[in-house]
């Protein structure tokens, strides 16, 4: 099956590149799945939004620390293709995995969220894998690692390192050059990227972002507004393998 990962759709420049561009290409992969926590304003995902990303062509989103910013999600996690991170304690709101089918192959999604620097109280993204794999019938698996640490996400890649047909890295905004498929058949990048505006601190307005170091004081979190880019991975994965990863860019013109 062919895939569409979108990286983090951060604010409304994201919004707006996936919706310029994402129906152009959309008939090219069987599936398209987007990380979407920053899609409202920068923080969580109002149904407006959601809306909008599915209309545009979206299977199926991921979320992330942003997950619950907009109370509404609580309103529609359970019912729509959303995934929040499955490390979050037993009884969190959301699903966990997903299984979807295209190509006549089935595909399990699911998220981890890294512990280091970022969610500290999850319980541990490791022995969550473990579990969800033990009771997974798909063969082939897309991992949705969300972390801000490049050896935890590693450290992720190397535990699952053929049992996954692909992990990726979301989260930092930052697009990485180490995309490789293993000898076992797993398919890896550190960080797919944002889809957003890159004229800003990773999605963030500048001028108030950048006060926050210049003053060490907190400061209101403004999205960025300008041109729009679109980052993404194609990915085709067969009986289990990543058979193919691509990094995939998009510049509004
Ligand atoms: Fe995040």
């Amino acid at each position: 099956m062919r895939l569409l990962f979108i990286g983090d759709v951060t604010a409304d420049p994201g919004l707006r590149a996936v919706r310029l561009h994402l129906p152009d290409i959309r008939d090219q992969y069987h599936l398209v799945i987007a990380n979407a926590e920053n899609a409202s304003g920068g923080k969580g995902l109002t149904k407006k939004h959601y809306r909008m990303l599915r209309d545009a062509g979206v299977d199926a989103i991921t979320l992330g620390n942003h997950a619950f910013d907009k109370k509404e999600i609580l309103e529609f996690i359970e019912t729509e293709p959303i995934l929040r991170a499955a490390n979050y304690p037993p009884g969190a709101p959301g699903k966990d995995r997903l299984v979807l089918e295209a190509g006549g192959e089935r595909l399990l999604v699911f998220q981890l969220m890294g512990r280091v620097f970022l969610e500290p109280n999850l319980d541990s993204p490791f022995q969550v894998a473990d579990r969800i794999l033990a009771s997974c019938e798909a063969e082939n698996r897309l991992v949705d690692v969300h972390a801000e640490v490049t050896s935890e996400k590693y450290a992720l890649f190397r535990y699952l390192d053929g049992r996954v047909s692909a992990l990726l890295g979301t989260h930092t905004h930052v697009p990485t050059a180490d995309a490789q498929i293993s000898e076992r058949g797993t398919a890896f990048l550190t960080d797919v990227g944002m889809t957003g505006t890159y004229d800003s601190i990773i999605g963030g307005e500048t001028e108030s972002f950048l006060a926050r170091f210049l003053t060490a004081l907190p400061q209101p979190f403004r999205a960025a507004k300008g041109r729009a880019s679109l980052l993404a991975v194609e990915l085709e994965l067969e009986g289990g393998r990543a058979r193919q990863i691509r990094p995939y860019r998009w510049d509004e013109p």
